[in-house]
């Protein structure tokens, strides 16, 4: 029988998956699943559901360091938000693709599948490294069947496939956030109920008092949180656990995916906006406003990469030699205040600041103000042409 590797979570996807894998493809199914920082629950299920299934074997890959250190910081570094949304599951996705590739090639297997529906952008995430970075044959039985989630589940049954509690939210999880989608949130106009969310308090639940953070930066990277040194893992763990404490990081939002449906998509990413807000402000004082300017490009394509399944483009690689270059002088710490769902930036220092604080002052006679009165004067002169010119009656 043919190998296939199949990337499992132990959801409802994914567990259908192995059945139709082996009793309408004929394959020989084994399951892995890649911890990118979900919770530990999250690892544990697959292995346990794996078991269940019927003894398949399961692998379960680690590749927490390698996701914080070459993905999310890197991320960080570029300010990366689509249409509002961290990437938290875009950026796992070929990090996810490239070890299920790895396993693939040790195993012997010819063929890799993966639960992925026809609608959504993981598809093209996984498929577009996999076709990539080896042979494989791809398989995809959600979308190959057109099943609906009521056909899944009926199909479940049919095979003893435990089923999700009662919500049937479509949920992903690592370490740079959460997506909640699917069930009563695909209609835009209900709320959330407070059980779609689990990294996040409520305004109402999170404490009353404000908490002032210190984040301290090197090279566009965060590297210690309140004077304390810690490794890109603890601390974004730590970021997630306190913005979220405080009820920072919902997101409710239209997005437009790749096959351009738009969908409505709730998020958790507590720590990613923390830690991006932070590294926008160091970077407002250490940049020129020249870079600032360039740098929303660099956002905005970086992200685009991202979200569209193209970071193996080497334009992604091209943007990270600009931007390593860039970063080097963003260090310094950075103030914030965290309070009931709000975030404020409330201090910035750096050795490279380019903010003169004795130059701006009101006080001060560095700069003599009289020196300006031409420079002023001969301001905006295409505006000035232009009006008494072109708009005389
Ligand atoms: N819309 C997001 C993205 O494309 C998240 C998808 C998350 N998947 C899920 N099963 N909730 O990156």
């Amino acid at each position: 029988m043919e190998k296939v590797v199949l990337a499992f979570s132990g959801g409802l996807d994914t567990s259908v998956c192995i059945k139709l894998l082996e009793e309408k493809y004929n394959m020989e199914v084994i399951t892995a699943c890649v911890d990118v920082g979900q919770p530990r629950e999250e690892i544990e299920r697959p292995a346990s559901v794996a078991v269940d299934l019927g003894n398949y074997k399961h692998h379960t890959l680690d590749a927490q360091r390698e996701f914080a250190e070459d993905y999310i910081f890197k991320a960080i570094k570029a300010n990366a938000l689509y249409e509002g949304y961290p990437l938290s599951t875009a950026l796992a996705r070929p990090l996810i693709a490239m070890k299920i590739v790895e396993l693939a090639k040790k195993e012997g297997a010819t063929t890799i599948a993966h639960g992925c529906t026809g609608k959504g952008n993981d598809q093209f995430r996984f498929e577009a490294i996999i076709r990539s970075m080896s042979d494989c044959d791809v398989i995809a039985p959600i979308r190959d069947l057109n099943l609906t989630r009521t056909e899944e589940v009926e199909y479940a049954k049919s095979c003893d496939i435990p089923l999700p509690s009662d919500k049937m939210y479509s949920i992903d999880e690592n370490l740079w956030g959460r997506a909640i989608e699917g069930d009563i949130l695909e209609d835009p106009m209900v709320e959330p109920p407070e059980d779609a969310f689990s990294w996040t308090k409520s305004s109402t639940d999170s404490p009353e008092e404000p908490q002032i953070l210190e984040m301290e930066f090197e090279n566009g990277v965060p590297i210690s949180l309140d004077g304390e040194k810690m490794g890109p893992l603890d601390l974004i763990n730590k970021c997630n656990e306190i913005a979220g404490l405080h009820g920072i990081g919902r997101v409710d939002i239209i997005e437009d995916r790749i096959i351009g449906l738009k969908s409505r998509e709730i998020y958790e990413t507590p720590g990613a906006f923390l830690i991006i807000t932070a590294h926008h402000a160091l970077e407002q004082i250490t940049l020129t406003r020249s870079e600032l300017k360039f740098g929303e490009n660099i956002t905005s394509t970086y992200s685009e990469l991202i979200y569209n399944g193209l970071w193996h483009d080497p334009l992604r690689e091209d943007l990270d030699h600009i931007i390593d270059h860039m970063q080097r002088r963003v260090r310094g710490t950075v103030k914030i205040r965290l309070h009931k769902g709000s975030m404020r930036i409330v201090g910035r220092k750096s050795p490279f600041s380019l903010y003169q604080q004795d130059v701006v002052s009101f006080e001060d006679k560095a700069l003599d103000q009289r020196e300006m009165t031409g420079m002023v004067k001969n301001y905006a002169m295409q505006a000035a042409f232009y009006n008494k010119i072109c708009k005389k009656d």
